[in-house]
């Protein structure tokens, strides 16, 4: 989604950090480019264009940018007006004294554009956000300073925003401000750098300060900053946090894509996810993030967990195992259905919310919701710092690392283990699978490696079946959650129709889609439904329905029943769809690259879906 940049310090390298980090949110999907900087008469110059971030700088002048000491700048994910220079960011008033760059939606904008229309402000683009320069402007006539005016204007914006702006009034100044979309400033040596995302401003920095909702701040080119709560009026001081950063996660290494270094990293993340938080030896699953709450969570006699896509994927995966260890009903709800729910909800009832970026702004709209029923939010998250973090009570961290590919995967088996480690936690060592699955857990990243290593087979398979324009993914149990991650995968990178189903429910409808062209997915790992599963394939197979299924070693039934078969290692019921769940992703990711299509971005498709 939309990116946000800004710079002001005393060397002439704005625009140098800007384009930087606008590059490195490049992976967040955007249509559009745009940057405001200061020339040397201290007037603003505007610069936009449509595509890609190269495309921006190479109009700048490549690697001979303007020297200037203020800039700022954004990625712009279209919402309000296809992608257009007119309707990139910045957007300026109309005189182009201010500047503003802006994500998020303005839910009021065109009540306060007919306003200012009426006052004669003339709009020059379709957004949401061009509302901003020209009510800033409309303030500073009634105001006797700048910041009067741009406080005076955020107390008219409804809806959500992170938003930076640059005044020709006040060349050593930027403003930035957050309502429900994330704002982070690094406070390097010589500057300060503001951005919607840490990782634009980690190469500078590790210090930073998150803004939180309703803040702005004032960020001087000295390296001061005055930090306002603009709906208490009260100053405010805040600790400066220092990132954790492992560059080598953040780039690509000898990897095509992210995505494929993503699975590849998947044995280590099942291997962090775990780490220091399951003992063997004394049979002991300890999570810090849950201590504080620990003595509430005795009496937790429901559990809601709201996600979005994979997360919800992950969630539901979750949902079945706290069920069987913990006993403690479980539900998932997407987040973008729960915040319009009327259902009743008590105070025993723990709210959990599982997110990769902690940005995601429907699951950020569920844990608001439930803000004032007083009941536990929990969040199991995978990046440090976001604003999830800080809107939960506690949490267990995924620790999967920087995501960069739109596709989701490694976070996918974090959030699965993370969840997995709750639900041992709660059975408190009383569930019969509790000591097995512990020990399953400390097996499981050496067997996803033995999955990786067919990757050889699994892009065979994906050249077989690329030019099938239908799938279907199956599973029962465990493995149900796993066919729907299996088939969004394939949908989102290659643009090929997928649905997840569980296989119980074909014959109830999706059986009449089968025929020669249609191929199915079988998630027939071992389980004490396997022969349910093979009923599943008989009835596929006698509609002349392809069927690839990923069954475990050593099932010697399986290739008398499937067209193609990949086996993973012997696991436990619970654990081998996981297993299955990386072939699926290995195979999506090879679809897409032999359709040679953009595997890290695919279109109309977003990292962080921080609208509504
Ligand atoms: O950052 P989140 O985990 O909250 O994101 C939720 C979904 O938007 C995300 O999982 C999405 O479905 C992925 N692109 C799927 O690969």
């Amino acid at each position: 989604m939309c990116g946000i940049v800004g710079y002001i310090g005393e060397q002439p390298k704005a625009l140098n950090v800007v384009l930087d980090g606008l590059s490195a949110l490049e992976y967040r999907g955007y249509d559009s480019a745009g940057v405001a900087y200061l020339d040397n008469k201290k007037q603003l110059l505007l610069d936009k264009q449509v595509g890609r971030v190269q495309g921006l700088i190479d109009s700048l002048g490549g690697a001979d940018l303007p020297p200037t000491t203020t800039a700022i700048g954004h990625t712009r994910w279209a919402t309000h007006g296809i992608p257009t220079i007119p309707n990139a960011h910045p957007q300026s008033n109309t005189d182009k004294t201010i500047m503003v760059v802006h994500n998020g939606i303005i839910e009021n904008y065109s009540e306060l554009r007919d306003h200012l229309e009426k006052q004669g402000y003339k709009f020059v683009s379709e957004t949401d956000t061009e509302v901003i320069p020209h009510l800033i402007d409309f303030y500073t006539r009634t105001t006797t300073s700048f910041v009067e005016a741009f406080e005076q204007a955020l107390h008219q914006l409804r809806g959500a925003y992170g938003i930076v702006v640059a005044t020709s009034a006040e060349p050593d100044t930027l403003y930035a401000a957050r309502l429900s979309s994330p704002l982070v400033f690094g406070v390097a040596e010589d500057a300060l750098i503001v951005a919607s995302d840490p990782s634009a401003i980690m190469e500078h920095t590790k210090k930073v300060i998150y803004l939180n909702d309703y803040e702005f701040v004032c960020l001087h080119s000295d390296g001061s900053y005055d930090i306002k709560d603009f709906e208490h009026d009260t100053v405010v001081e805040r600790e400066v946090e220092t990132l954790e950063y492992d560059a080598a996660q953040a780039s690509l290494g000898d990897y095509p894509h992210f995505m494929l270094k993503e699975i590849f990293e998947i044995p280590a993340t099942l291997r962090s996810a775990t780490l220091g938080r399951i003992k063997l030896e004394s049979n002991t699953v300890k999570l810090g993030g849950l201590e504080s709450v620990a003595e509430q969570l005795k009496y937790i006699d429901r559990i809601v967990i709201v996600a979005c896509g994979t997360a919800s994927y992950a969630g539901m995966y979750g949902e079945y195992l706290i069920e069987e260890l913990a006993g403690i009903p479980v539900e998932v709800q997407q987040a973008s259905e729960f915040k319009y729910r009327n259902e009743p909800f008590s105070r025993s009832t723990a709210l959990i919310a599982v997110s990769q970026s902690g940005e995601t702004a429907d699951t950020i709209a569920a844990l608001k919701k439930v803000e004032s029923y007083g009941v536990l939010r929990l969040g199991v998250i995978n990046a440090v710092g976001s604003t999830m973090t800080r809107m939960t009570d506690a949490g267990v961290y995924c620790h999967a690392g920087p995501e960069q590919a739109v596709a989701s995967t490694k976070a996918f088996f974090a959030q699965a283990t993370v969840l997995m480690l709750i639900g041992l936690y709660l059975s408190n060592g009383r569930s019969e699978i509790y000591k097995p699955l512990l020990e399953e857990l400390e097996a499981l990243p050496n067997k996803a490696k033995q999955v990786l290593d067919q990757a050889d087979k699994i892009k065979a398979l994906a050249e077989k079946y690329k030019d099938n324009r239908d799938f279907i993914y199956i599973g029962r149990g465990y493995a149900y959650p796993c066919a729907l991650e299996g088939a969004i995968k394939l949908k989102e990178i290659t643009y090929i129709h997928a649905e997840g189903y569980p296989a119980g429910e074909m014959k109830h409808g999706p059986l009449a889609l089968i025929d020669e062209n249609f191929p199915t997915f079988v998630i027939a790992t071992d389980s004490k439904v396997l022969e349910k599963t093979y009923g599943s394939i008989q009835e596929i197979r006698a509609r002349k329905g392809p069927v690839i299924a990923i069954a475990t070693e050593g099932n010697t039934e399986i290739a008398k029943l499937a067209d193609d078969v990949i086996y993973v290692p012997k696991s436990m019921e619970q654990t081998s769809p996981l297993l299955a769940e990386i072939v699926m992703q290995l195979f999506s990711y090879y679809v897409a690259v032999a359709k040679d299509l953009n595997v890290d971005r695919p279109r109309n498709l977003a990292k962080s879906v921080t609208v509504e």
